[in-house]
Parts: C-alpha cells; structure tokens; sequence
C-alpha cells in the first residue's frame, strides 16, 4: 500500500493481448525471470500485469510492495538465485523458487503473482551450500531494518527495505551465513554431518588466451585464487592446440570454478567441456562463469588492476607482472568485488608462481593421470591414489599442502634432503616432544580458513573464538615445548618450523582476552566484549539502557499506589516484558487509560501509557545497541586481520609439520626404506620395489611381489617389458615412476634400498598396455 508502480508505461503498449491472456492463467509465474527459455527481459513480464492493472484500476500496481522489492533486486542480480529474509523464513520467488524447490525437495506453490518457496532462517546455511554445489549462484538478501528503529521513523508503514548481503558461489562459501561453526563440541568431535563437508581445496581459476598473430603463438595467462585461504596462484605459459599445458595446471589445481571471457577459442572450450563433464555428480562438477570479454582486454584490466593496488607496494610487483596474467587479474578483481572477498589479492606477498621449472619435477596432465597419482582412474577417488598412500595428515591444512607436495616432487637436492632428515628424526626418535607436537595436531579446526574468513571480515563470533582460542592454545603449548625442541630436535627443517611459531601465533591471545567466552559461544554480539573501555560507543549506548530501565523500575512505585499493592512486581509473558498482571476480579481500579496487552481467564496484564512509551524507547536503544555492536565487531575483525599473514606463516608451518607427521607416518609401515637420492648421477637403482598402492590395498595377505630395477644413464637406459595379459607390466611401469616422484618428495620408499638420481620430468603414457 503507497507504493507506487515503477512500469514504464511506454513500453506497455507493446504487450499482446494473448500474452496477457497467458499471465491471467497463471502462467506468467515462472516467466518473469531473465533467466527464462524465451529469454524475453523481466521487464516485458512485470508490465504485463501493468497494462492489465492500468485498465482497471490507474494508479496501483497489482505486485505487493514485497513483489516490486524482489522485482528489483532480481534485476540488479539476474544470474543469481535470490534468497529474501522475510521474517523468520528466507522466500524465493518466481524462476528462483521453482529451480530451488526442484534442488531441495521441497514444495512450491504461486503466491499472489509468483511461485514461492521458503526454507527457515535457521537452516540457510544447508540450503544454499546445497544450491552452490549444485553449481548456481545464490544471493543472500537481508532486511536492512530493524523493527523498533523503523517503527520510531518517518518510513514506519513502508516496506522492510532490503539489500543483497552476500552472494556466494563453489568457491565463495565464505561467512557466518554459510559456515556456522555448529556447535563448537561437534567441531571438536570432528565435524557435524548436517553441514555438506568442504572439498580439500576450492580454487576459483581465471584464464585468458593471447593470440601473437606474428609468431602463431598462444599465450595462455592463468591466476588461481582460494578466497577461503587466501592462497593465489600465478602462471603463464605457451600452449599448443591440444591445450595440454593448460590441462595440466587445471588438474593440479583442481579448481571448483572457472572465470572464462565469452569469446574463448574452440580448443580451451573443448578442454572446459571435458573438464566440466569429467565428473557425473553435478555436486563436484565445475562451475564455469563466463564474463564479458572486453574485462579480459589488457587496456580493461590494467585499469581495474592499477587502481585496486594504487595505495599499496604491491604496485612494484604487480607491475612486473606478464600481461596475460594481469588479463586474468582484472577480471578476477572485478568478480571477487561482487562477494566483498576482493581483499585476498590485496597483498603481493601471498601471490605464488605455479610452474618453478627449475624447483619442482614437471609432470604432464597425462603423467598425473596415468601414474594415478591424486585420484584413481576407476572412479575419480582418492583411493588407491598416491595421494591415498601417503596422506595420513591430521589437520584440514595439512592436507591441501600434501595435495601439493604430491603433485609438485622437488628437484633441488638440498630441499629434499632436509625434507628426508626430518622424516627420519620423526621416525626414529622417541622424544615425547614430537609426540606432544604431533597430538597438539590433531582436532584443530580449520585454522588456515578461519583466520581468512576473519580476515574477510566475515566470520561469526563463534568461529571467531574457535579460531583464536585454538590459535591462543596451540601458541602457548608450542611455547611451553620450546625448550625441550631446543634440546632435543636436531633437523634443521623442524627446528625452523617449530621455533619461531609459538610468537606468531601469541597476537591471538589478546583478542581472546577482551572476548566473554559465553557471549562469543551464543553469538550474542551485544555483550561480546568483557571490557567496554576500549568502545566508548558502546559504554554510552548502555548506559541510556541502564538510565531507561531505572526509569522502569522507579516507576513500579507510582503503579503499586495505584493498585494498592506494595509488593507488585513486572512479569514477562512470551517475550513481553514489564507486564503488569492483575487479576481479572480485580480490575476495576485499574486506570482506564492503561492498555491491555494480553489475558487470561484469570488475569488481564497492562501498560501503562508511561511503560508504554519507555519500553518503546528501550526497543529502540537495544537495537541501536545491536548496530553499534556489529559496526565495533567488524572493526574489531579487522584488527585481527593486522596479523593475519603472519598467522597465515604460522599455520603453513604447522601443515608442513603434519606433512612431515604423515611421511613418517607412511615410513613406519613395512619395508620401506629412505631412498638415496643424488645430484650427479643419472639413474635409478631400486631394490624389491612394489607399487605403493597396489602394495596397500592387497593388504598382509596378498604379498605383492617385488621387482628390481637397474637402470643407468651411461648404462643400460631403457627396458622393454612384456608379458601376459594381467602379467603386471603396467603395473611395473607405474612403481619405478611412482617411487621416484615419492624419493623427490622427500618420503621414504617401497623398497629394501633405492639409490636415485634427480629427474627434471617423469612421463609416462600409457597406451592400452
Ligand atoms: N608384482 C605384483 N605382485 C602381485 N600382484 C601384482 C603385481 N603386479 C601387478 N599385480 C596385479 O596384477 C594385476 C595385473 O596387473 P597389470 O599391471 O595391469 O598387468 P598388465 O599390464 O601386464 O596386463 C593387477 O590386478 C595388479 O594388482
Ligand atoms: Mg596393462
């Protein structure tokens, strides 16, 4: 009511009579979306109802206000799912409503002019992380008002006003909306099975083509980015048409998104289909974003790029970098402004270089793949991977570095034996320290990703004290162990690690300290600070509280004269609170102009008209006091995110520690033995040598058997194996591969003995053998 149409009525003239006859039948409810087969815009479906409404009655729109409000922001955000708060339900409407109740199994019906559905408030997070996987775009919209405030206003008998306070994709579940960190004893039981569980990684990958016309040169430009820890990935390289140096990197990274200009060459497209189509789930299937093109063009992104980093250093470093790379870093910047999770590329430091050649062993897409060395080529797992074998981490970031490790063997000699020193010290050592080290690892939340979605300033209070507590503990425990490293740990790769963390991650205890414990567990913002000296904003809100719930209690003086009852006391009765009850035998005294707000049959219960405008007043400051207290969280997030890239060097080192931890680990199993990996000599010598997975799944019983292999560059170089059918050639192949990638890494072996020299590559095709 009052709220006016914003048809044009210019283009109402246009609309046929029949497709209004089609809206009248109720069809129209599903029509409005852009998103819609006929792919006519909103707009021409909205004015239908206009021009049936102008004929009858002028000036009113037959849409709700809500269905105007939703009209609007549908138009600012056309590909998203839109999820409106309204009360204590999130509703969807339209196009929206039908493909979320589809996706979600529940029920939708038409509600005025739209198809709806709802889901409660409570349950949004499941909601939409179903929708995400299921590759859509989900937009969170919220009431931006709060009743008491809006009710003391000149706009009290319009709409709720609403904005779009989060939108969110596979690789954008970042916030409190969509990472309710449960309950905090189910995070320390190890996840609760309600929350669809995070894959290990979820890059978001941006690519673009440079086509030389000169030298028929393709220059493909890639940046990687995982807004959920902050980790960005850069490279550029030159492709062939079979595209295979780009299918390589796209299978180490792994992404769940891909940000892509419209106008990209046949070839990648082929690459992007057969990726999107390697999985059948639509849950772990890619998302493609497709962008305007004209984003991509260099001039374009330059510009967005110069004027993101214009106050910051990182101007040196990104200027350096190559222009398909800053093609891809545009577009990048622009998408992620659209989730507020721009901050991630904020910082130079944080930007790594995909491909070292000189640092890592080149494996090819192929190569991964038919070594099986992150996921089997039966069904796509993990199992039976090289992955498999080796992964016994114990934290959620401890095994997105293994992820890396496997797929990137080193090839420089000094790293790798640093790597095999601090494998051995674990594994022979009988120190209680490492021990203590390695359990202080276990049941450790997320810690990479929750000081990211703090750093986002995005996370809830909940995470927020699971996730500086943990830090808190974990600092002052390493802290306490620290003489005892000193004394009794030798590896130069652990001593490194572990000496220096405890006073990286010390910075968390101060914000621990201002935080009550039973506040931050509730999510209760309004009392989360145990010492208001620090938010004076704060201290003034409550005390205007205090002051009107004086008045309140003072007040009880004047009411017990009234009804002559000394010991008269407020009550609260379903959230209402200072009530006076009086029993209905009674009531007579009771003044005429007191208002009645509820009864039973035996007792009536009042305000009187100064309870009336007081508790109004007090509504109004405790909302008041919610706003100022989310404006001083988030100010108080952002204090924290001061640290955050040292704690992000503190975590990474407790993951390389648990990399470390789960080598060992692996170590310890029979019959492996810490291979002798050399500079200068060019071969690979391997004693009873079995394949690390097969080995594994045949179990005890099934004794693998072991082959050697004898291979020297100034030798013999080659070896030609043949066999029967299922005479184990392939498997062969794969095992002397297999035990030099994992030499490279720094593991132990599946052998009695293994001497190996450096590889720059492994390859390994295999071709129906
Ligand atoms: N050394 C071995 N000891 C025991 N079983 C093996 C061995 N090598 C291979 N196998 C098993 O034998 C089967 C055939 O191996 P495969 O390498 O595919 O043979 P081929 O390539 O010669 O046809 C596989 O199931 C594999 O697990
Ligand atoms: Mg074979």
């Amino acid at each position: 009511k009052g709220f006016t149409c914003g048809a044009e009525p210019s283009v109402v003239s246009s609309i046929t009579r029949e497709e209004t006859e089609m809206a009248d039948a109720g069809q129209e409810s599903s029509d409005w979306s852009p998103r819609c087969a006929t792919g006519q815009p909103e707009t021409t479906h909205r004015l239908q109802h206009a021009e049936r409404d102008t004929s009858s009655r002028r000036s009113k729109s037959i849409f709700t206000p809500l269905e105007q409000q939703v009209i609007q922001l549908k138009q600012q955000h056309k590909d998203a799912l839109l999820a409106v708060e309204c009360g204590y339900k999130y509703r969807f409407f339209g196009e929206d409503a039908e493909i979320a109740a589809k996706e979600l199994n529940i029920v939708c019906h038409l509600d005025h002019n739209f198809m709806t559905c709802s889901i409660p408030t409570h349950r949004l997070f499941v909601h939409v992380r179903r929708l995400v996987s299921h590759g859509h775009k989900v937009g969170v919209v919220k009431q931006t008002e709060t009743s008491a405030i809006k009710a003391s206003g000149a706009n009290r008998n319009t709409l709720f006003t609403r904005q779009l306070s989060a939108l969110y994709t596979k690789s954008t579940l970042v916030g409190e909306d969509v990472n309710p960190v449960c309950r905090l004893g189910d995070v320390e039981e190890g996840g609760c099975d309600d929350v669809v569980s995070d894959p290990p990684d979820s890059f978001l990958l941006c690519i673009s083509e440079n086509w030389d016309k000169l030298k028929k040169q393709l220059t493909v430009g890639l940046v990687a980015v995982q807004p959920s820890t902050g980790d960005v990935l850069l490279d550029c390289f030159p492709d062939g048409p079979s595209r295979s140096e780009l299918e390589c990197r796209v299978l180490k990274i792994n992404p769940v998104e891909i940000l892509v200009p419209s106008d990209l060459s046949e070839q990648t497209e082929r690459l992007l289909h057969s990726i999107t189509n390697a999985s059948a789930q639509a849950d772990d299937r890619v998302r493609v974003e497709r962008r305007d093109s004209a984003e991509f063009e260099f001039a374009s992104a330059m510009n967005t790029v110069t004027s993101f980093y214009c106050h910051i250093q990182a101007k040196g470093v990104v200027a350096s970098l190559e222009s398909p790379v800053i093609s891809c870093l545009g577009p990048l910047i622009q998408y992620l402004q659209e989730f507020n999770l721009e901050r991630v590329l904020r910082s130079e430091s944080s930007f790594r270089r995909l491909t070292c050649e000189s640092e890592i062993m080149t494996l090819s897409a192929g190569t991964l793949r038919n070594l099986e060395i992150l996921n089997n080529q039966t069904d796509g797992s993990v199992k039976g991977s090289l992955l498999w074998v080796l992964d016994h981490t114990r934290t959620p970031f401890g095994r997105r570095l293994m992820r890396k490790w496997v797929s990137q063997p080193l090839t420089d000699l000094q790293s790798i034996s640093e790597r095999q020193d601090a494998v051995q010290e674990i594994l022979e050592s009988d120190s209680l320290t490492l021990n203590s080290i390695r359990s202080l690892l276990s049941r450790l939340p997320d810690l990479e990703r929750g000081i990211c979605s703090i750093y986002h300033k995005k996370s809830s209070t909940q995470e927020f004290y699971l996730i500086s507590s943990s830090l808190s503990r974990l600092g002052l425990e390493l802290q306490t162990l620290q003489p005892a490293m000193r004394s009794q740990i030798s590896s130069g790769l652990l001593r490194s690690l572990l000496l220096d963390t405890p006073d990286q991650l010390i910075p968390a205890q101060s914000f621990l300290k201002v935080l009550n414990e039973k506040a931050a567990k509730s999510g209760n913002k309004t009392e989360l600070f145990s010492d208001l000296s620090g938010f004076p904003v704060l201290q003034e809100r409550m005390e205007q509280i205090q002051t009107v719930l004086r008045e309140i209690q003072d007040h009880r003086k004047d009411i017990r004269l009234i009804l002559k009852a000394p010991a008269l006391e407020y009550t609260t009765v379903s959230g209402q609170e200072f009530l006076i009850e009086v029993k209905n035998s009674g009531s007579s005294i009771v003044p005429p102009e007191w208002v009645k707000i509820s009864s039973t049959k035996a007792v009536s219960r009042y305000h009187s008209p100064f309870l009336v405008d007081r508790y109004k007043k007090l509504q109004q400051l405790r909302e008041q006091l919610m706003l100022d207290c989310q404006r001083e969280w988030t100010n108080f997030l952002d204090q924290f995110g001061e640290h955050y890239h040292t704690m992000k060097r503190a975590i990474s080192h407790l993951a390389t520690m648990d990399c470390l931890f789960s080598l060992a680990e692996v170590a310890k199993q029979g019959d492996y033995c810490r291979p002798e990996v050399c500079d200068n000599k060019h071969q690979i010598t391997i004693r009873d040598g079995r394949h690390p997975a097969i080995d594994l799944l045949m179990g005890e019983h099934n004794q693998y058997v072991p082959n050697h292999t004898e291979l020297q560059g100034d030798g013999r170089r080659t070896m030609i194996i043949t066999g029967p059918n299922m005479g184990g050639k392939s498997s062969y192949i794969r095992q002397v591969a297999l035990i030099c990638v994992m030499a490279q890494m720094g593991s132990y072996v599946p052998a009695s003995a293994a001497c190996v020299g450096i590889l720059d590559a492994t390859v390994c095709h295999l071709h129906c053998l």
